[in-house]
Parts: C-alpha cells; sequence; structure tokens
C-alpha cells in the first residue's frame, strides 16, 4: 500500500514537472529557451517548487488574475473573495523584468530602465524571473522578521503566503490559489535572452547539451548571470536629517522620477493610499516642510521605515532597501520636491 502511494506521487509529481521543465529542443538553445530547462538539461538540480497542475481548478491564468486583479473563479466556477482590501501584488511587485544587468540588480540602473519601459519604480523584488529565485526575504527581512520568515526564507508557496496576508494584508490563499499564482511565476521566468550571452558563450552551451562535455562550466557560467535572490539590506534614515545624506548634490531629474514613478504610482489619486500626492505646490510645500523633521510625513521616515500596518484593517507603507532605493536617490528626490516647493 504504501509503495503504491509513493509510486503514484513519484509519477504524478514527474507528470506535473514534465509540464513546466522540457528538455531543450534538439540540444540548440534559442533566446526564448527556458533557462530552468537547460539547467536541468545540462544535469542540475531541478529547483524545487513546481507547481503541482494535477489539483483540481489549478491554472497560470488563475494566477495571472489573482495576481494583478486580487481575485478569480474558484473550481466551482463561482467567483473568490479579494484577496485583499487594500492592494494588489501588483501595487508592490512589477511582473516585467526591471532590471538592465540581471547579475548585477541596483536602483540608478533599474531607475533609468523602467523609466524608459513605463513601468513603475517599487519596493518590492519583481516577479519577473522570480521561478528561478532559491532565497526569498533575504537579509535584513530576515533579521528584522526572525519568525516569520523562518518558514518562507527557503519556500516560495509560503513566501507567497506570507506576503499575502502580511504584505498585501488580507486573507490567506487557498492551496489551488498558490499553487496556481507558483503556475503563473513559470510564465515569467527568466528566458536565455535575458542572460545576455555572448556567441561563443551560447555555442559553450549547445556543445556541452550535446556532447554531454563541460556541463558544469555551462552550468556556472549561465547561474553568473543572474541571482538567485533578491538582496535586501535596510538603510536607516541619515543621522542629521537636516544635513541629509552624505552623498553627491541631489539631481532634481533623477528626483523627479521616482516621485512620479514610485510615490505617485501609489498616493496619486489616492489609489492605494489615502494621503493625497499629486503636483499641486502645496503638496511639495507639505512634503519639504517636513524632510528634515522627526514626523511621519518626513521622506526620510517613511522611506526608511515605512508604516506600520494595523492588522489589516488599513493599508501601510513597506520600506524601500537600500537595494529599492539608495541614499544617493533619496537626496535625489529631496532635491525634487524642494525644487517644487518655491
Ligand atoms: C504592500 C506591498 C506588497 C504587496 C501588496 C505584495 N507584496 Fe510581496 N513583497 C513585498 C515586499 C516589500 C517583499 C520583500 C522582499 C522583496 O520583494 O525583495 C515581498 C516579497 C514577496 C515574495 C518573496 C520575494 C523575494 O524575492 O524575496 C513573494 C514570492 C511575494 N512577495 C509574493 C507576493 C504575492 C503573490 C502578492 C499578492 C498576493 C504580493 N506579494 C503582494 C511587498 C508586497
Ligand atoms: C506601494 C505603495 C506606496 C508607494 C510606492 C509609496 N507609498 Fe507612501 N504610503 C503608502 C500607504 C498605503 C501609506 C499609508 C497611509 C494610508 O493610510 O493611506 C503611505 C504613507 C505615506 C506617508 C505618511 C502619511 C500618513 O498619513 O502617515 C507619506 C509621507 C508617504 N507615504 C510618502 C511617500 C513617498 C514620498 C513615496 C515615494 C518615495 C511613497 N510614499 C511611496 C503607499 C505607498
Amino acid at each position: 500500500m504504501h509503495k503504491l502511494v509513493v509510486i503514484s506521487f513519484l509519477v504524478l509529481s514527474l507528470i506535473s514537472m514534465s509540464w513546466i521543465i522540457n528538455p531543450v529542443p534538439n540540444n540548440q538553445i534559442s533566446d526564448e529557451s527556458s533557462v530552468a530547462s537547460i539547467l536541468v538539461s545540462l544535469g542540475d538540480k531541478p529547483v524545487p517548487h513546481q507547481p503541482n497542475l494535477n489539483m483540481k481548478g489549478v491554472s497560470a491564468k488563475k494566477g495571472e488574475q489573482l495576481v494583478k486583479y486580487g481575485m478569480t473563479r474558484k473550481p466551482n466556477g463561482a467567483k473568490t473573495r479579494k484577496q485583499s482590501r487594500h492592494f494588489v501584488c501588483t501595487s508592490c511587485h512589477n511582473i516585467e523584468r526591471e532590471d538592465p544587468d540581471l547579475a548585477n540588480p541596483n536602483p540608478e540602473d533599474r531607475l533609468v530602465f523602467v523609466k524608459e519601459k513605463g513601468l513603475p519604480f517599487l519596493q518590492a523584488s519583481p516577479l519577473y524571473g522570480i521561478a528561478n529565485r532559491l532565497k526569498f526575504y533575504n537579509d535584513d527581512y530576515f533579521k528584522k522578521y526572525g519568525d516569520l520568515v523562518d518558514k518562507a526564507r527557503n519556500d516560495i508557496r509560503a513566501s507567497i503566503q506570507l506576503c499575502a496576508t502580511e504584505c498585501a494584508q488580507g486573507r490567506k490563499l487557498k492551496g489551488w490559489e498558490i499553487e496556481s499564482i507558483l503556475a503563473y511565476f513559470w510564465d515569467l521566468e527568466l528566458k536565455v535572452k535575458d542572460l545576455h550571452l555572448s556567441e561563443a558563450e551560447k555555442s559553450q552551451i549547445n556543445h556541452a547539451l550535446e556532447n554531454n562535455t563541460n556541463q558544469e562550466k555551462a552550468i556556472t557560467n549561465i547561474k553568473s548571470k543572474y541571482l538567485d535572490h533578491s538582496p535586501a539590506h535596510q538603510s536607516l534614515p541619515p543621522e542629521d536629517r537636516m544635513k541629509g545624506y552624505d552623498v553627491k548634490p541631489g539631481n532634481v531629474e533623477i528626483g523627479k522620477s521616482i516621485y512620479e514613478l514610485s510615490c505617485k504610482h501609489c498616493h496619486y489619486k489616492e489609489r492605494y493610499s489615502f494621503f493625497l500626492l499629486d503636483d499641486t505646490k502645496d503638496t511639495f510645500k507639505h512634503l519639504t516642510h517636513h524632510i528634515s523633521k522627526y514626523s511621519r510625513y518626513s521622506i526620510y521616515q517613511v522611506a526608511r521605515w515605512g508604516t506600520t500596518p494595523l492588522n489589516g484593517k488599513r493599508a501601510y507603507m513597506p520600506f524601500y532597501t537600500q537595494e529599492k532605493m539608495s541614499n544617493q536617490q533619496m537626496e535625489d528626490l529631496r532635491a525634487y520636491l524642494e525644487s517644487m516647493s518655491d
């Protein structure tokens, strides 16, 4: 009996896996080839989070609707309850790629890149490529939230659940909803074109696939082209808020992009927050007046500490880690706000 259960489990997981990770056709990679599939074809261990597509009601389409709209249809066809009254996943996460070089993500290059693509500049890591990552809520999220993050750190399902209840301040997701979101994450997996491989690197990989030689070299090379986790270090407000951070003088143009692509993403027309940020002089004066103060309206306070959620009763603002907004960018934002207030 036991054996039977184990065998059918193995067969089922093999079936569900084969839907996500397929061998590379003809051993020739193309721009659209799946990075995860190439790694497995080269003999690497598959990433541990294949969705269970055999569970009733699971589909990538439903996962996409949950991520974008916070709701979808249940397996019985009825509408689900909204996941959160305050947010959808895309309030804080981009679903598009947002870093020009995936091996060296940094907020300066990201701002230029997202601006060009018309994307927002946000506190949370992109969901594009998350299927290829292995560790979640890294560094200071782990230090700060310890127990809460413990389970989520190596487990993408627990990460999704944690974010649904803690980040989005909403209801718990059902098993089939988590599997659907995970299936959707695989629609957003990294492709060869994201790695910017040279022709020589591509032929080395094709050669390794065809002849089963030098696979290790190919695997190491591929893995050097992206990070398997999103680094997350908190930066504290400057010691002297009047002086600000000890960096180059703020750049007004860059500050404007941050205001437009980040602050206004949530605050303009009170989209996700009752605190309205627009382009009136009053708004700029109010923000500028509080910059150097120990006040909840100080950009240093709110960007570096965020605001506290009150158990799902209201929306809150997540803080920006150093990797999501640099100290220099904080000064750029300050310079813009000040320039607009006089
Ligand atoms: C209010 C903002 C907010 C909302 C809404 C939100 N998240 Fe997050 N999420 C974050 C932040 C901040 C982190 C911290 C780690 C990071 O992204 O770098 C995070 C982390 C994650 C992680 C781990 C990412 C990593 O690389 O460490 C996953 C997975 C995730 N969220 C999924 C979701 C899903 C699915 C939803 C919708 C149900 C959602 N989140 C809604 C802000 C949010
Ligand atoms: C992901 C969405 C999001 C982004 C991006 C965002 N905020 Fe917020 N912010 C919020 C939410 C939600 C609150 C909580 C206030 C509320 O209850 O509506 C808030 C609160 C604040 C507050 C405090 C208001 C109060 O009443 O206590 C300030 C000031 C603020 N934000 C400024 C900014 C600035 C400046 C930026 C850009 C650097 C920014 N926010 C980016 C969502 C966001």
